[in-house]
């Protein structure tokens, strides 16, 4: 019985759009129990428990079957126990995190095959971009970038004191939504903008400045295209910032919101709730550490 567990993510972290990501200590749990049979048996617990596929339509058998077809593996039939606790389609990487978790144990059961580096660019090929499952696979903060055909990935522990409020609306908004509405080119003027900002934001977060992520967090490339989908965005962004927020953005697509904090209370989420409420929208909010850790394998018994 393998037991993976794999961290929530929130991609561009505000400029870095696509590049950057930055795992957060909410986790998925994957149980999978592999037996002669040759089903599929699929339980999910927790988010998505009414509504995620539990036969092979689901992503997460999908993506393991798959992998077994490019490494040649023949697998036997599978028990898998979903014990989700990341919700689904806000931005918080739920599909990273099945593709993540699906990649490691699909691995492990042929054998590890396959290095990381090599599962993040079935991952990335998943999930259309590589920032969410990047800091899903490596943990931390996640630099990458395409090269050729090719995903450069550099990970580094995020700073010890920061914390992330993450706010979470009670509507989703499917990421192929949040991305239709981006423009095809952007002025060059706006890229420039992001441009200074990513180079700030990666200095901000590797050097512990954290003063500068007031700055390093702006962004021009996704988030003023996204925020007429996002009741209230402006609002909740300007109400996290008077209570304290260091920097707040949208957390990947949307709709949730992450601010940038070094305490453990609530009061900027509080901030954020409020000014969500005062636009017809209920939320929830957590407070979260950053996850230095990306999937692992809890434990392994062979069974025999
Ligand atoms: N970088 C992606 C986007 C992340 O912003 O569309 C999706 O979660």
């Amino acid at each position: 019985m393998l037991r993976i567990c794999v961290p929530a993510t929130t991609a561009n972290l505000g400029p870095g759009f696509d590049c950057l990501g930055m795992a957060l200590a909410l986790y998925n749990y994957l149980e999978v129990i592999e037996d002669d049979s040759d089903c599929l048996r699929l339980e999910v617990r927790g988010e998505g428990e009414k509504t995620l596929a539990r036969n092979d339509e689901n992503l997460i058998p999908r993506v393991m079957a798959d992998f077994f077809t490019r490494v040649g593996h023949v697998s036997g039939g599978l028990r898998l126990v979903l014990e989700n606790n990341i919700p689904i389609g806000k931005g918080l990487g739920s599909s990273a995190a099945a593709v993540a978790g699906a990649l490691v144990a699909a691995n492990h059961l042929a054998g590890s095959p396959l290095t990381r580096g090599q599962l993040l660019e079935l991952g990335a090929a998943w999930e259309g971009h590589p920032d969410n499952v990047a800091a899903a696979l490596y943990g931390g903060v996640v630099v990458t970038a395409r090269a050729q055909e090719r995903i450069i990935c550099r990970r580094f522990d995020p700073p010890p004191r920061l914390r992330v409020v993450v706010a979470v609306p009670n509507f989703v908004l499917p990421t192929s939504a949040s991305r239709r509405v981006l423009p095809a080119a952007v002025p060059v003027e706006d890229a420039v903008f992001n441009v200074g900002r990513t180079g700030l934001l990666v200095l901000a977060l590797l050097q512990n400045d954290l003063e500068l992520l007031a700055v390093a967090t702006e962004d021009r490339l996704h988030q003023p295209y996204r925020a007429p989908m996002i009741p209230g965005l402006l609002q909740v962004f300007q109400a996290a910032r008077q209570a304290g927020a260091l920097g707040v953005t949208l957390s990947g697509a949307g709709p949730a919101v992450v601010a940038f904090v070094t305490g453990e209370e609530d009061s900027v989420g509080e901030a954020m709730c409020r000014a969500f409420r005062a636009h017809g929208v209920a939320c929830r909010t957590q407070v979260l550490a950053p996850s230095r850790e990306g999937a692992f394998l809890v434990g392994a018994d062979s069974g025999q």
